[in-house]
């Protein structure tokens, strides 16, 4: 079967670990050129170099999404590398799990990753998008929202608020981007299998059987996703299969927000 991304450059943000990771590894597996945009050094440069040694062409800037300063270079070195951005994965994340005792810094850690950081990679990404197609403009963005941008889950305030706010925000840029040919669009997964569970696991005290017997009966399909499950519904919608869905956000929660 063709690669349905062949030489389409595809940036995805926190793209060293998990969910991000999985969607370098499966736009790689299309034909993309992957840019990895990671805090995480080590698991970035390596993804690259395993994803280079399948024979894709991979690489790794190091990115904060919060500094203005590194959203601009990211690009810039993706334009570089490879000559322009055709998709944009604004996968990051701070998971800032606080209830109503949440101090200042930590809605600031929160609001300063995973809204504003989005929104500035998204910002200069853009810039270059408009220039695809001899100035006509062509690009895909899809947002990582959640669930949790639904739904009330104990202390989750100042995340569900984010998140939440990437729902919204995906209609925004929607509506603004349409006359250049820019589609966003927003995955909102369930309980999902990634270093963020385990991370949780290790604040809460859970093993890995405890987390999974807690969460798993909460989704329809009794059972929490993995990373790859996602991946593919956020290649659907950056795909020209996707090509007249914009402003819109695709449940990817075995169920879960039915209930
Ligand atoms: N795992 C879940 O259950 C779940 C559920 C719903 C939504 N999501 C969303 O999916 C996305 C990915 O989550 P995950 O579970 O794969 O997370 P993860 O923690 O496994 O990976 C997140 C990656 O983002 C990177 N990152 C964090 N802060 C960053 C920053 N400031 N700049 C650049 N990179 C940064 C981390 O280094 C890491 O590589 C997030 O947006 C998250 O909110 C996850």
């Amino acid at each position: 079967m063709a690669q349905r991304f062949k030489n389409q450059v595809t940036i995805v943000t926190g793209g060293s670990a998990g969910i991000g990771e999985a969607t370098c590894e499966l736009f790689a597996e299309e034909g993309a050129r992957v840019v990895i945009a990671d805090i995480d050094d080590t698991a970035g440069a390596a993804l690259a170099v395993k994803l280079k040694q399948a024979g894709s062409e991979a690489l790794f800037i190091h990115t904060d999404i919060a500094s203005e300063d590194n959203a601009q270079r990211l690009i810039a070195e993706t334009v570089k590398a490879f000559g322009t951005v055709d998709v944009l994965v604004n996968n990051a994340a701070a998971f800032v799990l606080k209830g109503v005792e949440a101090t200042v810094a930590d809605w600031m850690k929160s609001l300063s990753v995973n809204v504003i950081g989005t929104s500035l990679v998204t910002k200069y990404a853009v810039e270059q998008m408009k220039k695809n197609d001899d100035g006509k403009g062509r690009g895909a963005i899809v947002n990582l929202a959640s669930m949790s941008g639904f739904i009330a889950q104990p202390n989750f305030l100042t995340y569900s608020a984010t998140k939440a706010a990437l729902v919204q925000m995906t209609k925004n840029l929607a509506l603004d981007l349409a006359p250049f040919n820019i589609r966003v669009n927003a995955v909102c997964p369930g309980t999902i299998l990634t270093r963020a569970s385990h991370d949780h696991m290790e604040r809460t005290g859970q093993s890995l059987e405890d987390f999974l017997a807690e969460q798993g009966p909460s989704h329809l399909l009794n059972r929490v996703g993995q990373p790859r499950e996602v991946a593919y519904p956020i290649l659907f919608l950056a795909s020209e299969e996707a090509s007249f869905i914009t402003a819109t956000h695709l449940m990817v929660d075995g169920g879960y927000i039915a209930r």
